[in-house]
């Protein structure tokens, strides 16, 4: 069995913002595997409001695409967020950014 320390390092996503484009990579140390039998199937991006979270992009992949998006920093007002990664296997991943 896979610990949650070998999980982590695969699934969770990285968020990197500089002054053009946001980049995330998933995950942390370890690139997640794009299998048919076992891929990140999305990456949701949510913004924190004062009631809730508002899904304001999603990212599809297939198996033959690489576990990450990047994507220019002007398609999101200013605010925080949440990218959301989904493992068909291994449940959803998050991780929170300002710009
Ligand atoms: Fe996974």
């Amino acid at each position: 069995m896979i610990s949650l320390t070998e999980q982590w390092k695969k699934h969770q996503p990285l968020v990197k913002v500089d002054w053009e484009n946001i980049v995330i990579n998933i995950g942390r140390e370890i690139e997640h595997p794009m299998q048919e039998v076992h891929l990140i199937e999305n990456v949701d991006i949510l913004q924190y409001t004062t009631a809730w979270l508002l899904r304001v992009k999603e990212i599809k992949f297939s198996a033959w695409d690489k576990p990450e998006v990047s994507f220019p920093i002007s398609e999101l007002k200013p605010g925080t967020y949440k990218a959301q990664a989904k493992c068909n296997l291994h449940w959803t991943w998050d991780d929170d950014f300002t710009i």
